[in-house]
């Protein structure tokens, strides 16, 4: 481990994180440095072949963790593997870690098989893709259970991506062709021919369209795009990049604009304020994209704004949290609500705040500046110790930047310090830590909570993956079908139309919207537009219609497929010449 540290060292002080050495806390510090190597020695012990925790997993079987009762997570999800490998991969492919290669040929291996498993959710082409977990031997589990979960894919390939961009400049070419693009081509259409439908959220409880799922099937798309064109691969780009451009799209309407922060799902009946929204930020992250809002950057106003008040919604909850100030490290949870092994916060959930702090660090030392709008000012104004803050942008001389940065390097810091006070002597992570006590819960030597430590331990030091082409990237929100066009700016003759529709729903049943124009679908139910329910009972979406048009309409309610129009006769508006139109109706 000498030469992880050392690396480290040195990666921090390239990014000139210099600056805020001072305000570090030295218990983050001290965790960090014990913690790391615990973690990444547990993680590895929850993997097949050979992990010390694992037996009976095949190679590159990565167990959610030994526990086998109560939970029984001795199985292999998806979304836990392709996130704890990209976090392996990274460590390889940036030279922290030269030691994981055949761990990473392992997980390829595991998951082109998995791949073809058939499962309840149907076979490699029929849906199987969506599968949320498998037994350890790599059959399928035949269980009752929360599916499909439409994050798996994105995320495995994600993963595979980072790994072939690595192989293709180190001699693995034909490895990346002969084995891995098919089995990224094969997550990537699953991604742009189901991302409209329903999915379990990741946390596998709520049944309707979920911000993290979203979020990390863009990403997916964009970097499959642009691996697609370097390997000449081009036959999926033009349907991926129109489904990367409806998900950009569909991402804007989880914002919640009157309270400020990222609704996590569109159904579930909760507050949606949920680590969901977190976990997205930090799995998306993009420091070439600096703050950019329309992909909810770690320093995004939106993103801060939404950071605080999930964080705050856990103050009052948690008895270990009612001694701490205002404005302080909590710990935190997947959501408020939670009641599931007695709801208490994740040492996961805690690590991914201080991360998406981290992130942000990066990019304003980067940048050399940092932005304020109203959107993030209350996040800046809880800050402790930083004065009077207003709205603006601030150059990195500034006393502002300064202070600014120094607090929030205290408060990641301090959110890493929480998760501190809560391990265990030993080092070992659960999944959760007592809500009053702060003991461990649930599920023991969680491989999730271990990759955690390694990627907010990466972020403190300032180590960044690779890009994966969030800058520069717009929405027109203008259409939802059509050629592959990008982005862009509305053009003229055409009008923002916003619909809003009061509509009671049951769980599990989303809103959508068709109608006589292209722009509508042309009344198709398969790719009706969905609406948000950020505002629940009012569905809304915004669309760009033809100016001086008279156009039908209709909502659609689809519940597992199942759809439902309303009654007749259709609506009808007219759009206006020009500027925009708010359509308010209720659900017939
Ligand atoms: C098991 C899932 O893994 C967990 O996320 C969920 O909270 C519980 N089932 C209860 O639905
Ligand atoms: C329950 C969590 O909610 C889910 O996200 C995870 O995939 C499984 N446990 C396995 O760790």
């Amino acid at each position: 481990m000498r030469s992880f540290t050392s690396l480290l060292q040195v990666a921090s002080l390239c990014v000139g994180l210099v600056s805020s050495v001072w305000a570090q806390s030295s218990t983050a510090e001290a965790y960090i440095a014990s913690e790391s190597p615990i973690a990444k020695a547990n993680l590895l012990a929850n993997i097949g072949p050979s992990g010390s925790k694992s037996q009976g997993a095949k190679a590159g079987v990565v167990i959610a963790s030994p526990s086998n009762t109560n939970p029984n997570y001795l199985f292999t999800w998806t979304r836990d593997s392709s996130l704890v490998f990209k976090a392996i991969i990274d460590q390889f492919v940036l030279g922290l870690d030269s030691s994981l290669e055949s761990q990473i040929q392992n997980f390829v291996t595991a998951e082109q098989i998995l791949q073809q498993v058939s499962n309840p959710s149907g076979s490699v082409s029929t849906g199987g893709l969506g599968e949320p977990k498998f037994n350890i031997d790599e059959s399928a589990f035949t269980g009752a259970w929360g599916r499909p979960q439409r994050d798996g894919p994105a995320l495995r390939a994600t993963a595979l991506i980072t790994w072939s961009n690595w192989l293709r400049n180190n001699g693995g070419s034909s490895t990346v062709t002969g084995t891995i693009w098919p089995m990224i081509v094969l997550d990537l259409n699953y991604v742009a021919n189901n991302w409209n439908q329903t999915t379990f959220d990741l946390w596998e409880e709520v049944s309707s369209s979920s911000f993290f799922t979203t979020s990390v099937q863009h990403r997916a798309l964009r970097e499959g795009i642009i691996l697609a064109t370097a390997l000449g691969q081009t036959s999926n780009v033009a349907s991926w990049t129109t489904q990367a451009n409806n998900l950009l799209c569909f991402l804007q309407s989880f914002w919640n604009p009157t309270s400020g922060y990222i609704t996590a799902n569109t159904g579930g009946g909760r507050s949606g304020k949920d680590a969901n929204t977190i976990l997205a930020s930090i799995h998306t992250f993009d420091p070439a994209a600096l703050c950019d809002v329309t992909t909810f950057q770690p320093c995004s106003d939106k993103a801060l704004a939404n950071l605080k008040v999930y964080t705050d919604a856990f103050r009052t909850i948690y008895g270990i949290n009612s001694a701490v100030a205002a404005g302080q490290p909590v710990a935190t949870g997947r959501y408020p609500e939670d009641s599931y092994m007695g709801g208490n916060p994740w040492y996961l959930a805690t690590l991914a705040v201080a991360e998406q702090l981290y992130d942000s660090l990066i990019v304003w030392n980067k940048a050399g500046n940092l932005n304020i709008t109203s959107t993030s000012l209350p996040f800046f104004q809880g800050l402790a110790n930083v004065g009077t803050i207003a709205t603006g942008t601030f150059s990195s001389n500034s006393t502002t930047f300064q202070s600014v940065t120094a607090a929030v390097q205290l408060l990641a810091d301090g959110y890493v310090d929480v998760v501190a006070k809560f391990t265990p002597s030993g080092g070992g992570l659960a999944e959760q830590y007592d809500r009053n006590t702060g003991v461990p819960v649930s599920a023991v030597d969680l491989t999730w909570s271990y990759a955690s430590v390694l990627t907010a331990t990466m972020a403190r030091s300032g180590v960044v993956g690779e890009s994966w082409g969030a800058a520069g990237l717009t929405t027109s929100c203008s259409t939802t079908g059509g050629g592959g066009g990008g982005g862009g700016g509305g053009s003229s003759g055409t009008v923002a139309v916003t619909f809003n529709v009061q509509a009671t729903t049951v769980f599990g049943e989303n809103i959508f919207l068709t109608g006589s124009v292209d722009q509508l679908e042309n009344w198709s139910p398969t790719n009706a537009i969905p609406l948000s329910a950020a505002n629940y009972p009012t569905w809304s979406v915004t669309v760009n219609l033809p100016a001086s048009t008279s156009i039908q309409y209709k909502y659609i309610r689809i519940n597992n497929g199942q759809v439902t129009w309303e009654s007749d006769p259709n609506m009808q508006i007219t759009t206006p010449s020009s500027g925009t139109f708010t359509e308010n109706d209720t659900w017939r």
